[in-house]
């Protein structure tokens, strides 16, 4: 690992508390970074206990594009403004990171204006129930897989550009990478679906296409869906067997470990470390620093994880999403 790597690494393993990434859709109709954006980033960049800010999901393509108000990652003209919310995260004393993400499946016609790629064509609402509007989908080719991969490279340059100190690859939450993971949304029957070897290949390409495409300095995380926790889907075994084949294909830095297809939430459990069974086992399996997010409401929820070995780092999502100064009392 390059020294200047080293270096950041060991400020966020220092650390306890990751800022998770939540969208807050505040960008432009174009995806390009708005004074109310700014102003999210700035509240948060002020929190007492974090040390870590991922700053939410940001399409590498406009085919990703998953919802109105979506950060945009997918042109040169985006980076002048994201450089103001990394910026305004590195002032407040934290490791700014910046979340590449492709929808796939779940990406919405109505904004994208084109047909939802995914690894096979399905309805994402029917493969994994609850799950996306009710758009077919179009299966994607090995050149439109190679594009892509591309595209999650061209993103993290314009990321570093924009002076974020590292980016995160999103493969969770029914997104495009989850979906080439998932036996409920991969039917492919080439080198990209069936074994999980396979169905991890896209994730190691995209991890090594970053890597290749930011150098050696910038520490690379990735949002790993794991369990689906839905029949038929993923299992934990599933998940610790893709991690060790990320894990030793790759050159990222970090697992930020969360659900596959049944989304950021498990289904039944609203416990704090709700899918710290499988972080835990992932943990156990992989030389990589874990995050494990979910549930947690109270510094004492975070510590007890910790001590549990359930992670090394600890993501606090909504708490933080409603009370920039979590776990501060909010403001009056
Ligand atoms: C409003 C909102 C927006 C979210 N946006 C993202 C996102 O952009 N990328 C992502 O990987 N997860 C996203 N998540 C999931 C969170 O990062 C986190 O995993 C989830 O909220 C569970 O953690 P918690 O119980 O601490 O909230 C979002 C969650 C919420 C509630």
């Amino acid at each position: 690992m390059s020294e200047i790597r080293d270096q950041i690494m060991q400020r966020i393993l220092s650390g306890k508390i990751v800022q998770a990434p939540t969208a807050c859709y505040k960008a432009n109709l174009d995806g390009t970074v708005s004074d109310d954006l700014v102003d999210f980033y700035a509240a948060r960049a002020a929190n007492p206990v974090s040390d870590i800010m991922i700053v939410e999901h940001s399409y590498v393509a406009p085919r990703g594009k998953a919802s109105k108000g979506q950060i945009s990652l997918a042109s040169g003209d985006v980076v002048e403004g994201l450089s103001r919310i990394a910026e305004t995260i590195k002032e407040g004393g934290k490791v700014a990171l910046i979340q590449l993400a492709h929808a796939g499946g779940a990406a919405k016609r109505k904004y994208t204006r084109m047909v939802p790629w995914a690894p096979s064509s399905m309805v994402l609402g029917e493969a994994a129930a609850g799950l996306g509007d009710p758009e077919p989908t179009q299966a994607m080719s090995k050149a439109d897989i190679a594009q892509t991969v591309q595209q999650f490279a061209d993103a993290a340059v314009r990321a570093v550009q924009a002076g974020f100190d590292g980016v995160e690859i999103h493969a969770a939450h029914a997104y495009l990478l989850n979906e080439f993971f998932s036996p409920l949304t991969n039917k492919r029957t080439d080198e990209y679906g069936g074994s999980v070897e396979n169905r991890v290949r896209i994730h190691c390409e995209v991890a090594r296409a970053v890597r290749t495409a930011v150098g050696p300095d910038v520490p690379v995380f990735m949002r790993f869906g794991g369990c689906d926790y839905l029949e038929g889907g993923n299992t934990i075994e599933d998940a610790v067997e893709a991690a060790k084949i990320i894990a030793r294909e790759t050159d990222i830095d970090v697992l930020d470990v969360s659900g596959g297809m049944c989304y950021y939430k498990r289904p039944g459990h609203k416990e704090a470390g709700y899918f710290a069974d499988m972080t835990t086992a992932i943990k156990q399996a992989v030389n990589l620093p874990v995050v494990v997010t979910g549930g947690v409401r109270e510094m004492a929820d975070a510590d007890a994880l910790l001590a549990a070995g359930a992670g090394d780092l600890v993501g606090v999502g909504r708490a933080l999403f409603k009370n920039a100064m979590w776990p501060e009392a909010p403001a009056e």
